[in-house]
């Protein structure tokens, strides 16, 4: 038998591509790729991309550049890219950058080792479609090799929301939702093979409304009820959700389940209500509040995390101090804030645009917040006993790193051998971005 060929993946952007990565490596796998952890051995080169930013896009064509070296010295390495950028732009990235071998759309994964084999001739291959067959039960899985702790499962895909803003509903479709006994079927794989911690995915994931065994479409908290049956899982994670696809047996489930995590990324972009609008965001800043507020009557150690958009067409002083305000409120235990960037086919594109330093200033101001929330929160831990999900040794022999209910890194002496248990930790010190405690 030949030596494996190595499979190298970069990935950007959001869990979703996280977990198409390893989807695609598995796939690869058997066509007889391994995963490798460095460019410079790899036979194929497998870019995932991001388009949901300017800025993400442009990193892509970056790394292209510095692969042009490694491209000549080597013609035979299959160079590809998939994602978002793949689905946004397809054959042109060809005509930019004529040595990328194969470009795939997030939808059509299932087909990538049969089109590297035809690129094998020196062929470009492009598939950009959006079939009907189910890209995951068509990827061939590869072999059963044991899994960290805590993984990534994809439930639903696509959006039919269209924020005025986003590109999502155009590179990843309109919302689907896969079949219940499928989601268990991989969930039950992922456990058997170490997994502890599963964190559903979806664009919309609140919104999940998948066939059930019963021929019924069950809902986000349907699917979470029977994952919570399932021995060895023991942590539940859903993101990213939508305020306006809450639901009351969603609420019920946090109240009742408790491998149902204490922690929810609730986007909502703006707090004002005039920006909302104009964001086609279908909810105000109160409707807003008033899901944290039944979350955490359900769940009352429920923290939040966000995203937030700056500088978003029309933005005034008065809008932005609106944002502020509602950031004030809440008190994210973590969020996400970005400057606007106008995406070419979105609604918003043709705007005109808040100047750019005063886009600028408000990021810093709205950061700066954040940052304070995010302190804030980290060391209200301190003196507090948190369950933590160890994951993986640190670098100091005899320390192990977990993670929190609320996703804090955890460091703490214990033996490797605790890797994937829970174990109960006290928190005695908050660093910048970890938290440090003693095993009880
Ligand atoms: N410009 C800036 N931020 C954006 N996001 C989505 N589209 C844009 C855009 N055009 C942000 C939103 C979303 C997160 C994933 O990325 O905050 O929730
Ligand atoms: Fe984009 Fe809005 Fe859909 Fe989220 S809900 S993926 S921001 S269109």
């Amino acid at each position: 038998m030949s030596a494996p060929k190595k499979l190298f993946v970069k990935t950007w952007g959001c869990q979703m591509n996280v977990y198409d990565s390893e989807r695609m490596a598995e796939a690869m796998g058997a066509s007889g790729y391994e995963a490798t952890e460095s460019a410079d051995d790899a036979d194929m080169i497998l870019l995932n991309t991001c388009h949901i930013r300017e800025k993400a896009s442009e990193k892509m064509y970056s790394e292209l550049g510095r692969l042009k070296e490694h491209k000549l010295a080597r013609p035979d390495v299959k160079i590809g890219v998939a994602g978002c950028v793949a689905q946004a732009e397809g054959a042109e990235i060809i005509r930019r950058q004529p040595m990328v071998d194969v470009v795939v759309g997030p939808q059509a994964y299932h087909r990538l080792p049969d089109m590297v084999a035809r690129s094998s001739n020196g062929a470009k291959v492009v598939d950009t479609e959006f079939p009907e067959e189910d890209k995951f039960t068509r990827l061939p899985r590869g072999p059963k090799a044991r899994r960290a702790p805590a993984a990534f499962l994809t439930v639903q895909e696509g959006c039919d929301k269209f924020c005025a803003f986003c590109v999502v509903p155009y590179t990843r479709g309109a919302e689907v939702s896969r079949p219940v006994a499928r989601i268990i079927a991989e969930a039950r794989d992922l456990v058997e093979r170490g997994v502890v911690e599963l964190t559903l995915l979806g664009q919309n994931v609140n919104a999940y409304h998948g066939a059930g065994p019963d021929g019924e479409a069950w809902s986000l908290a349907q699917l979470v009820r029977e994952l919570a049956r399932l021995d060895g899982l023991e942590r539940i994670r859903y993101t990213t959700s939508h305020p306006n696809d809450m639901s009351d047996d969603l609420y019920a489930a946090h109240a009742e389940l408790d491998k149902l995590m204490p922690y929810l990324h609730l986007p909502v972009q703006s707090g004002s209500d005039r920006i909302l609008k104009a964001m086609n965001r279908r909810h105000t800043a109160e409707t807003y509040m008033r899901v944290i507020e039944r979350m955490r009557a359900a769940r009352p150690d429920m923290a939040l995390s966000g995203d937030f958009i700056v500088g978003f067409p029309g933005e005034s002083d008065e809008d932005f101090a609106d944002t502020m305000a509602l950031v004030k409120e809440v008190g994210y235990g973590s969020a996400f804030s970005f400057k606007y960037s106008a995406r070419p086919g979105t609604p918003a594109a043709g705007r005109e645009l808040v100047p750019d330093d005063v886009a600028h200033e408000r990021l810093l101001t709205l950061q700066a917040q954040i940052t304070a929330d995010q302190f804030a929160f980290q060391t209200s831990m301190i003196g507090r006993t948190l369950p933590v999900l160890v994951e993986k040794s640190g670098r100091k022999a005899g320390q192990v790193i977990g993670k929190s209910p609320y996703l804090h890194a955890v460091h703490f002496e214990a033996p490797a051998t605790s890797i994937g248990q829970i174990v109960p930790v006290r928190i005695v010190a908050s660093e910048k971005n970890s938290l440090t405690g003693r095993a009880e």
